[in-house]
């Protein structure tokens, strides 16, 4: 890298908002980065339905206004449970919202749900309603957001348990557009790529840059699904190494107050929060694997046309010094 890198602005895939405080106290890291923000629904209460992803959407863009960021782009989208119903996936898919989130249903052999905010997933991907809803989201080019594990296997291989379920969606609704989430493993990796290009992987910096050792050391990377081998990770890299297009940044930065991550580890919560560093730290380990060329498209190019966004108009400035990480953000740990 040169002294300074200037990006288009991020388009972020995939990123946890929340509400109310929390909203507002991370919000202006997103936003300092991002034109192109995917806010996602597991929220507490989640974002079930028209209605309230209509209010979701007021808020932020309330609190973006204040922060003289009105421009980003909210790619707004809604949480799929069992009682989710093909009328109400038309009526969201009428008001424009990007996708529909989908966390399976079911809890560890511990009894401990999948993920922070997971409860009330969908029980049955093949069940009736669901298949119709699948079809209607098909039918309007709504983007099917996968939270792809099975909740009962070990968390190591709960990804890659999970892709025969993705490879029937896929069978079954050809043109449905299907995002796996926070991509984890090579099996994963490998079941993306033989796919056609409108199924696609989104990619976190905590699967990027860390490893499973740091993981285990520290609750402030513990995150669902969970990190796993070195070989799994240079999957990931070799995807972005080449240039390829179905990998997109999507950082899944899910805030976690500190006191609920500094817990014995079973009970610390699951999200990394990384919006405060993200553009620097991606272009200090792209810089060490001489990748800055693809930096801008991974980080919005590619997303920006597979789903025919406008590409930010805004920049971000990058100057090589140090990085610099607070030890938290008004009470939130990055990772580091
Ligand atoms: C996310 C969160 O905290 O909302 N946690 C995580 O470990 N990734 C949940 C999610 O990504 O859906
Ligand atoms: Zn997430």
């Amino acid at each position: 890298m040169s002294d300074t890198l200037v990006l288009p602005m991020f388009a972020n895939m995939h990123c946890h908002l929340r509400q109310g405080v929390m909203l507002r106290n991370v919000l202006p890291h997103s936003a300092a980065h991002d034109g192109i923000i995917l806010p996602m629904p597991n929220t507490d209460p989640h974002i079930a339905n028209h209605v309230d992803v209509s209010m979701y959407f007021v808020e932020i863009l309330n609190e973006l206004t204040s922060l003289g960021h009105e421009e980003t782009e909210l790619l707004m989208t809604i949480k799929m449970t069992d009682d989710t119903t093909p009328e109400e996936i038309e009526q969201v898919a009428e008001q424009g919202i990007f996708g529909v989130k989908v966390y399976p249903e079911g809890k560890d052999s511990a009894g401990r749900e999948l993920t922070t905010g997971a409860s009330h997933g969908l029980t049955d991907f093949f069940a009736p309603r669901a298949i119709e809803c699948f079809a209607m989201m098909a039918k309007h080019g709504l983007k099917l957001l996968l939270h792809g594990e099975l909740p009962e296997a070990d968390e190591r291989y709960a990804e890659a348990y999970f892709i025969p379920t993705l490879l029937r969606l896929h069978e079954l609704f050809l043109d449905l557009q299907i995002s796996v989430e926070h991509v984890s493993c090579e099996a994963m990796v490998a079941a993306i790529k033989r796919l056609p290009s409108h199924i696609v992987g989104t990619v976190t910096p905590q699967h990027l840059l860390f490893t499973r050792a740091e993981m285990l050391s520290n609750p402030h990377l513990k995150c669902k699904p969970t990190i796993k081998t070195v070989f799994d990770r240079n999957a990931l890299w070799s995807e972005v190494a080449v240039g390829n297009p179905k990998f997109l940044w999507g950082p899944d930065c899910a805030p976690h107050p500190r006191a609920a991550k500094e817990k014995p580890w079973e009970e610390a919560a699951n999200g990394c929060f990384s919006a405060p560093i993200q553009p620097e730290l991606l272009a200090t380990k792209f810089s060490e694997r001489h990748l800055e060329e693809r930096l801008a498209d991974f980080t919005s190019g590619f997303a920006c046309r597979r789903y025919g966004l406008t590409v930010p108009k805004g920049t971000i400035t990058l100057v090589r010094e140090p990085l610099k990480v607070e030890q938290e953000y008004g009470g939130v740990v990055p990772i580091m």
